[in-house]
């Protein structure tokens, strides 16, 4: 078995993802959000590159059980039903409901991630349960890190590496092969899963949260397992 790891979206060019599982990684928030929201009842999960996309969407799906949802640096996008916190998500807002939503970075790597043989989505919400199907199956997979703007997120680096770190645990008896960037991943992860509200909070994008008074989402993201549900991406559709 080969798990690779890809620290953003742009390391993906010229690497084959047909005939692979791709786990896509977007921590704060967009990931954890949208199985925050699947867990709480909502019925699918719609990624969209751009505001204009997902407004065009919404008017093909129908405005009937269909809510906008996402963020513009971390600001809801103004006349949207929903921003991108995963404490907005209950159920009494989402049950039932499709959920077309746009991000600055995590919506993008769902869109590249669905060219896998298969695609589903990891947090550290569900690092355990992505990484127990994954060992069980033991077909190649990418960890596909959405990053920010372009650029390396150590909370998507150390979730992959927990999941990469969990999978070679669970395949003890079986080598699996990883590249640097997994390796590197592994490393990091190896010590952070003792203070990772600490270390997510002291993060770009977990200080930028709580300049805007969602730290307590911060938090939120940085809890290990909460949930066993596995959302699967399905012809541009994620769903449980
Ligand atoms: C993203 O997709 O860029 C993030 O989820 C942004 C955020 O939630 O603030």
């Amino acid at each position: 078995m080969k798990v690779d790891v890809a620290f953003t979206p742009a390391e993906l060019t010229g690497v084959g993802l047909a005939d692979r599982t791709v786990v896509v990684v977007d921590v704060l928030r967009a990931t954890s959000t949208i199985l925050q929201a699947l867990v709480n009842g909502a019925r699918d999960v719609v990624p969209a590159e751009s505001v204009e996309q997902a407004v065009r969407k919404r008017e093909e799906l129908g405005k009937r059980d269909v809510l906008l949802c996402g963020e513009r640096d971390t600001q809801p996008i103004a006349g949207f039903d929903l921003g991108n916190s995963p404490l907005e998500f209950v159920r009494d807002r989402v049950e039932g409901e499709t959920l077309v939503m746009t991000t600055t970075n995590g919506t993008r790597a769902l869109l590249a991630g669905a060219a896998g043989a298969e695609c589903v989505v990891g947090s550290f919400l569900n690092a355990g349960a992505v990484a127990r199907s994954l060992a069980q199956a033991g077909n190649d997979a990418l960890v596909l890190c959405a990053g920010r703007e372009g650029r390396f997120a150590l909370e998507d680096a150390l979730c992959a590496g927990l999941i990469v770190r969990r999978i070679m645990r669970l395949r003890r008896e079986a080598p699996v092969h990883v590249n640097d960037a997994a390796l590197a991943a592994t490393r990091l992860a190896s010590r952070a899963s003792r203070e990772l509200p600490d270390t997510l909070l002291r993060t770009a994008a977990g200080k930028r949260l709580e300049e805007v008074g969602r730290g307590d989402d911060v938090a939120f993201c940085a809890t290990l397992d909460r949930y066993t549900e596995i959302p699967r991406v399905r012809e541009r559709r994620i769903s449980l």
